[in-house]
């Protein structure tokens, strides 16, 4: 039992810092084991340094729960018994879903955040009329006696809860494996009539291929080739080709560039001044094979590729037109659509961990340690401080740029990080 540890020693709640240390499991509650383990713990400290940090915490009443006794904690046992058990167990491990698990979670964190569901902080949820009715001094009890215990690790069955999503890059690299023959290695077409797909807004790229599945556009080659994607794969594979390095194609261009820029300001409303059009409808037709683009608007003219918005214009084309103005597009510079490469989960922990501790582990006893939480309840978490509703200047502005697929991937990180337990321990003031 740490946080006894001081007291133990004699020491008073008037020294000014602790130094913590993370161990895989809490030691056991009797005041003599306390004093032999610290005695192993500020030695270990000494062979270890690295181990240990210091924390610089002034005590005030969020703190008083660091120096609870083990009689406090074994009447904390007590209330958790009568009040926190039916929906925490009595060992803090959690079976229902949405219910966190509390065993060897940071002290000064239970505590604080009972008091805060205490006072209506955390909304009208099953916590707030569990605690309603309890003491400050019960619920720092309570608090004292979870925080004591062996915290859960990530279940045997986490990965069914939390499937691994694969990163997204690398399975759409792998997807478009298969279409490198003809749109070339990095999406940069070396084939006269086969479109370039680096440099085209992903979304574009998706409603082709979409389209080519349901047969609203007519083509039985990429309708094989695209018809049995799932959506994911589809928008993997869109990703991929967003984030090459676009280049003119590889490919002859024989119309009258010249000629054709003339022609296109009929195109640049929508497609763009040089071809790039800033809109994912308007797909991008800056440095597109040449041949494509002829035989496509020769598509829309004569209605094999049926588009409201491209028949007009289409139709005012003859053959030559079209050829000089796929000359004048096929000239110009693409660009790379604005998508950035999404972050991993593990890149995300990074600065989550700032505050969190390695792994989630927290060192800071009133910071939540998030390895090893249920996944369910961290997203709920996250959801909460997203929406406004759970109340945390820090977590507002970290929940702010995390999307629904990136609170996902991260609860799902930390439910299998491996949980691990701080120990407190009192540095005497100098
Ligand atoms: C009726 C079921 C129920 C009872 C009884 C109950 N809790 Fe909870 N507890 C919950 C639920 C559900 C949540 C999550 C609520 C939310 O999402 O804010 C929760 C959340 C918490 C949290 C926040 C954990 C975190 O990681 O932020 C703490 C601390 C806690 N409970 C402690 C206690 C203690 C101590 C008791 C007994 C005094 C207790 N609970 C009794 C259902 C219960
Ligand atoms: C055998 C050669 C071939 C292969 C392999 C191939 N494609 Fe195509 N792709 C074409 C041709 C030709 C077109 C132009 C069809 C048309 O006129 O509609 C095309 C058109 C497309 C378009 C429409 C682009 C636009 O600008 O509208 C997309 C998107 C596309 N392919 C994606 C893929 C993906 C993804 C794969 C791999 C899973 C793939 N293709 C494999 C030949 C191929
Ligand atoms: C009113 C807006 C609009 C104007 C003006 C317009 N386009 Fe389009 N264009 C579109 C849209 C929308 C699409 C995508 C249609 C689809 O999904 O098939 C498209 C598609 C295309 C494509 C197929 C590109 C690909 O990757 O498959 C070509 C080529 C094209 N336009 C050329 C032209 C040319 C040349 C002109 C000028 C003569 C022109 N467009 C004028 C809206 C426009
Ligand atoms: C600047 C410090 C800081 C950073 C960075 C930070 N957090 Fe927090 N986090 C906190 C604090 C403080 C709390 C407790 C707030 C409260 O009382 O609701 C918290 C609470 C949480 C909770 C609720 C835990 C529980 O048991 O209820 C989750 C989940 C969480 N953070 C996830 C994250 C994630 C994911 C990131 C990174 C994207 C992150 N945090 C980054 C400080 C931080």
């Amino acid at each position: 039992m740490p946080f006894a540890a001081g007291a133990a020693l004699g020491e008073t709640p008037r020294h000014r810092g602790f130094r913590v240390l993370m161990r895989d499991h809490p030691m056991s509650p009797t005041p003599q084991s306390v004093v032999f383990a610290l005695a192993a713990i500020v030695v270990a400290m000494h062979l270890a340094p690295a181990g240990a940090q210091p924390l610089s915490v002034t005590p005030g009443e969020d703190l008083r729960v660091l120096y609870a006794t083990p009689l406090d904690i074994a009447e904390g046992e007590r209330v958790a018994e009568a009040s926190c058990k039916g929906c925490h167990g009595l060992a803090g491990i959690s079976t229902a879903k949405e219910v966190p698990h509390i065993a060897g979670q940071r002290a000064a964190y239970l505590y604080a955040e009972v008091r805060t569901y205490k006072q209506g902080g955390r909304g009208d949820n099953p916590m707030a009329g569990a605690v309603k009715l309890l003491s400050d001094d019960s619920l720092m009890k309570a608090a004292a006696y979870y925080a004591s215990l062996e915290p859960a690790q990530p279940a045997a069955g986490a990965a069914k809860n939390a499937p691994m999503k694969p990163d997204p890059v690398q399975a759409g690299r792998a997807a478009a494996a298969a279409c490198a023959g003809c749109h070339g290695e990095d999406g940069v077409s070396k084939t006269p009539g086969t479109p370039s797909l680096a440099g085209l807004d992903p979304k574009y790229v998706v409603a082709a291929m979409l389209a080519y599945r349901s047969g609203q556009r007519k083509n039985d080659l990429m309708k094989a080739l695209v018809g049995t994607l799932s959506d994911t794969d589809m928008s993997n594979i869109a990703l991929h080709y967003a984030l090459q390095k676009p280049a003119r194609a590889q490919t002859p261009a024989p119309g009258d560039a010249a000629a054709g820029k003339a022609a296109a300001a009929a195109c640049s409303g929508c497609h763009g001044e040089h071809g790039v059009s800033g809109s994912p409808s308007n797909p991008n037709l800056a440095g597109q094979d040449a041949q494509y683009i002829a035989v496509a608007v020769r598509a829309y003219k004569d209605g094999a590729r049926s588009n409201d918005l491209m028949k007009g214009p289409a139709a005012s084309l003859d053959e030559r037109a079209a050829r000089d103005i796929a000359a004048y597009y096929a000239s110009q510079q693409p660009q790379a659509p604005n998508v950035r490469k999404p972050v991993t989960p593990a890149e995300l922990a990074q600065q989550c961990d700032r505050c969190h501790g390695v792994g989630g582990n927290s060192t800071d006893p009133r910071a939540p340690s998030l390895a090893a939480q249920r996944a369910d309840y961290l997203e709920k978490a996250l959801q909460a401080y997203r929406k406004g509703t759970r109340k945390s200047t820090a977590m507002a502005a970290m929940s702010e740029m995390l999307g629904d697929s990136d609170i996902e991937g991260i609860a799902a990180h930390y439910s299998r990080q491996k949980a691990r337990f701080a120990v407190y321990v009192l540095v005497p003031a100098r």
